[in-house]
């Protein structure tokens, strides 16, 4: 690894490999403000700081889920909330075993040109934000890329605007000692078939694999969050769980260097159960072929049985609890192939 320039080269390696350790995965808690407003609306309960805190501190304190989950991604404000008894959420991971890590990108917006389309921002003072996450305990962080399947889209210099915008911010993470997770999600919205979903998918990653490469990014120490080859939601028919399995491990193959520390899978508005069979799909029938761990990083997927038991008035904090970390037990067997229904 002589020629990439990282002091933390054998750190980063070492991370991404505890990130998607065997029967773990990792959960996605970096819901921005709005978004996590959206979510906790749905259910009934009003959205402050501290019932963001409040429903964050379930999750990470929920019974068992350290067997499942092997690190969390947070939000700026959740890195620097505590639980009840006054210990930083960083702090409280550590102790479970848990990775902490941090989304870093503040948001995906309208492409200048292409409008109908986002880029996502955040480079700016970055350096010094990884510098100050690092500090305060984070190993990793998330950059999350918005593409989006429609009547012209994506356009090139959508793609390439966010692959080039992935690889500067992977570069400074692997310079600051943190794991980057590259997340260029193509979007599961729309009536495209999963021809298309696979096409797209397949030319994005190597656009993406290009760029990281031009910049120096180690891949042993880089972790790819991606999303499946799967059916548009519209879609007059859609591919079931083998299709997507087998064409979503393809595409991998395709373009996803071996050496590459991991992949892990958003779920993107798919159901719970389903998040799970192609997870389990994947494993069963591949784990042994391909050269990578992978594995899940969900938000929805692994949230939604819990925020729904929590309750309007917040009370059902064990039922809550109880509901995510069964959830989390069944990705982690999927994440291996084990799961069954
Ligand atoms: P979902 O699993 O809800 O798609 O969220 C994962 C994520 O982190 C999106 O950036």
């Amino acid at each position: 690894m002589a020629h990439y320039p990282w002091k933390h080269a054998e750190e980063l390696k070492q991370t991404a490999q505890s990130m998607v350790a065997n029967y773990k995965g990792i959960l996605a808690a970096d819901e921005s403000n709005r978004t996590a407003t959206k979510r906790l609306e749905e259910v009934g309960i009003e959205s402050t700081e501290e019932s963001r805190r409040k429903y964050r501190q379930l999750l990470f304190t929920a019974p068992d889920i350290d067997k499942y989950i092997s690190g969390v991604i947070l939000f700026e404000e959740t890195i620097r909330q505590k639980d009840d008894g006054g210990t930083p959420f960083p702090e409280l991971l550590k102790g479970r075993g848990i990775i902490p890590g941090i989304k870093v990108d503040t948001g995906a917006k309208p492409l200048a040109g292409s409008p109908d389309e986002k880029v996502t921002e955040g480079l700016d003072g970055l350096r010094e934000r990884l510098a100050e996450y690092y500090e305060m305990g984070a190993r990793f962080s998330k950059w999350r890329a918005v593409i989006t399947v429609g009547d012209g889209m994506p356009t090139r210099q959508c793609m390439e605007a966010n692959a080039h915008a992935l690889a500067r911010y992977s570069a400074l993470c692997q310079e600051n000692g943190l794991v980057p997770i590259v997340e260029p999600e193509v979007l599961i919205n729309g009536s495209h078939d999963i021809d298309t979903c696979e096409a797209v998918t397949e030319e994005n990653l190597r656009m993406v694999f290009n760029e990281l490469y031009r910049h120096n990014v180690m891949p042993e120490g880089t972790v790819l969050k991606t999303s499946m080859v799967i059916s548009g939601l519209d879609a007059p028919s859609r591919a079931g769980v083998e299709e997507v399995a087998e064409r979503t491990v393809q595409t991998l193959e395709r373009v996803v260097p071996p050496a590459l520390g991991g992949v892990v899978f958003l779920s993107g508005g798919q159901g719970d159960v389903e998040a799970t069979q192609h997870l389990d799909a994947m494993n069963k029938k591949y784990k042994n072929r391909v050269p990578w761990r992978l594995t899940f990083s969900y938000a929805r997927a692994l949230q939604n049985p819990a925020l729904g038991s929590w309750g309007s008035d917040m009370a059902n904090t064990e039922q809550a609890q109880r509901a995510f970390a069964f959830r989390a037990k069944l990705n982690s067997l999927a994440s291996e192939g084990e799961y069954s229904e």
